[in-house]
């Protein structure tokens, strides 16, 4: 890779703040951001001098292979302010890691690990006072990376840009979420592109989500495409189920995003003494033990979603609903993940990443 350092970094700041507009206890995820962004053009075979400049519209020729072609990835992550006003990442190598993993597949030239960090790191100084403290109170961060080369000839580009948008943010699920287990469509293929977060694997869930919430259902999980018989994920987020006191996920393969609150939610409850399940989970398993009363819990797991009980569930048509829990697992080991990440309690994983 290129020798480049991160006081190249060319930043140009906004000329006014808009903080002032945002009213920051009505946000709804995803729709604001932050006074700046960050803009890094892959040209000639090299990453290019990276700018910091105000956020805003990105002049891009139709003719861009994004928009032909998807060949697009993006990561998720967030940052959080304590109430001394620090302000830490979570886990931030895992998502550099996972963008890098994401763009091989989508034939997408790996970014540098010093750029990625040092635009973190500053980004997150310049626009450190959208960073809200509280619990619940996050800055979303969005990096993404896109092909922009001119041309619809099918082929992988040979000009990207790389960028960070930033969006203050709360829960992204206002209440507990109901769901339907796909029985028709289904998310990813083995040997496709399911682990990485491609874009289209997004987009492509629109439809059959809609089908879901005309029924009155927020979201699909997702089971495997050759048999429709194991569950897998839930497409923002990854799935937990609390059958007795143990708990249970798929394991992470071609088809399954490695998600980076699933793996930490693995280690806080293994360490807790619980009993996890790291196997395939039979849909049929978790309809008996609806149906016999020893499922206790389903809930998704991501970095937007947090930890998101699922009240409900749809099979073939019958709703079971779950009981409300008195000792949760996904009240605890929410706490315990969030108290790690607001810098509240001892962080024995090193997982904090201090800005
Ligand atoms: C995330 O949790 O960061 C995700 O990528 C889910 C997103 C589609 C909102």
């Amino acid at each position: 890779m290129q020798s480049i350092s991160v006081s190249d970094i060319i930043v140009k700041k906004a000329a006014e703040s808009r903080i002032d507009q945002v009213d920051f206890d009505k946000l709804v995820f995803g729709t604001v951001f932050t006074d700046h962004m960050f803009e890094c053009d892959y040209i000639n075979g090299h990453w290019q001098q990276p700018t910091i400049r105000p956020y805003g519209p990105l002049t891009i020729s139709p003719a861009a292979k994004v928009f032909h072609y998807g060949q697009a990835v993006f990561e998720g992550m967030k940052a959080y302010k304590d109430d001394q006003g620090k302000v830490f990442l979570f886990r931030p190598d895992e998502n550099f890691n996972r963008i890098n993993k994401s763009s091989e597949r989508l034939a997408i030239p790996e970014f540098p690990r010093e750029y990625f960090f040092g635009a973190l790191e500053e980004l997150l100084r310049m626009d450190n006072d959208w960073i809200k403290p509280g619990l619940g109170n996050s800055l979303y961060i969005r990096p993404f990376v896109i092909a922009s080369e001119i041309g619809v000839s099918a082929s992988a580009a040979n000009q990207y840009k790389f960028m960070i948008i930033l969006s203050p943010a709360q829960a992204y699920y206002s209440g507990d979420v109901s769901v339907v287990i796909a029985e028709k469509y289904s998310r990813a293929a083995d040997g496709g592109v399911g682990y990485a977060k491609a874009a289209g694997n997004y987009g492509a869930q629109f439809y059959p989500t809609r089908l879901a919430q005309e029924q009155g259902f927020q979201q699909v999980i997702w089971t495997d495409a050759n048999s429709h018989q194991f569950l897998e994920e839930a497409g923002t987020m990854n799935v937990f189920f609390r059958v007795g006191d143990k708990l249970l996920t798929a394991p992470t393969n071609d088809r399954i995003l490695d998600g980076v609150t699933r793996k930490s939610l693995i280690t806080l409850a293994k360490d807790a003494g619980i009993d996890v399940e790291v196997r395939r989970v039979e849909v049929s398993e978790i309809v008996e033990a609806a149906q016999q009363g020893t499922l206790k819990e389903i809930f998704g797991a991501g970095t937007a979603a947090v930890v998101s009980p699922v009240k409900a569930f749809s099979y073939r048509g019958t709703k079971y609903d779950l009981p409300a829990q008195e000792s949760s697992y996904a009240i605890r080991f929410k706490k315990a993940l969030n108290d790690i990440q607001y810098n509240c309690a001892p962080d024995p994983y090193n997982w904090r990443y201090p800005i």
